[in-house]
């Protein structure tokens, strides 16, 4: 039987999926094989010569077959980077997108300029901004909330990792505020948002995220509002509620927080489309 270096199976994995029209070939071979073999995915340049064992070769393989399946490289791994930090996740909550730091961005510029504090983040999935937000900062606590059962057991696993057990988090279920007694200093908020036409139009992969962290209403717009009209109650004076939401919203929103008075600022992502928008209070 062939024996395979690391070099030799990374180079014939990546012509495989290739051929198979799966996106990122070269990164889903290299994140893969690197999980497999407990290493950070740049050392495999170290150690192309490596031999590759029977058991290892299998497992990979095992991966491979659902990657081309369409199943997400984080998925399989069961792992995913935010915001320099490894966070737990699995097919019951949404995979983090690198677009959202920016909410964790805003957030920690936030409380350097004061001494500690409350976030709350709503619809937090894996935890992954609130978790965020609470390590770099100290002194604030987390408030993690979610109406998926399964969301807060990951958030929980994550956030019992990275801020340890403690005053530093809590977990809460519930529907937007529901079953919360903080007020916060920043409310952050990634709630489903996308329309029901891009809903119908999503690719494979993001097909295999659950339907219930994406979908946000006709317009995308349902959970947004609501969580807006809340927020002013459950918001310490001069706090911030920080959102992320679709360009295909923007007109539908601005329309709704103009009605309402209040005063907010919108800001593009790295596409130079109109994603965050930060309300004063
Ligand atoms: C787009 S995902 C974002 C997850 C995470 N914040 C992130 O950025 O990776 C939206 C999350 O909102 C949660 N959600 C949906 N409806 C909700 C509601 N009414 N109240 C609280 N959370 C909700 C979903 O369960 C899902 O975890």
């Amino acid at each position: 039987m062939k024996e395979w270096t690391i070099g030799e199976l990374l180079k014939e994995t990546k012509d495989y999926l290739v051929k198979k029209g799966i996106s990122e070939p070269r990164l889903s071979s290299e994140l893969l094989l690197a999980d497999i073999l407990k290493m950070k995915r740049l050392d495999l340049y170290l150690k192309f010569d490596r031999k590759v064992t029977q058991d290892e070769l299998d497992r990979y393989r095992d991966f491979i077959k659902r990657r081309i399946k369409g199943e997400p490289v984080q998925y399989i791994i069961g792992k995913t980077e935010f915001f320099g930090l490894s966070f737990h996740i699995d097919r019951s909550v949404l995979i983090p997108r690198p677009e959202s730091e920016f909410l964790v961005e805003k957030a920690i510029d936030y409380f350097k300029k004061r001494d500690g504090g409350i976030i709350i983040d709503i619809g937090t999935g894996s935890g992954v901004i609130g978790i965020s937000v609470a390590y770099y900062s100290p002194n604030v606590k987390a408030v993690l909330s979610d109406i998926s059962e399964d969301a807060i057991r990951v958030a929980s696993l994550n956030a019992e990792k990275l801020l340890e057990v403690g005053d530093r988090f809590m977990v809460n279920k519930g529907d937007l505020f529901e079953g919360i007694e903080e007020k916060g200093d920043i409310i952050t908020a990634n709630l489903p948002y996308l329309n029901r036409e891009q809903i119908d139009n999503l690719q494979k992969e993001v097909r295999s995220e659950p339907i219930s962290a994406l979908y946000g209403g006709e317009d995308g717009l349902d959970l947004i509002k609501r969580l807006i009209d809340e927020a002013e109650e459950r918001m310490n004076e001069g706090g911030e509620l920080i959102l992320e939401f679709d360009e295909a919203g923007k007109e539908g929103l601005e329309i709704f927080l103009k009605n309402k008075g209040l005063e907010y600022t919108l800001y593009k992502d790295y596409n130079n489309l109109y994603r965050y928008c930060i309300i004063e209070y």
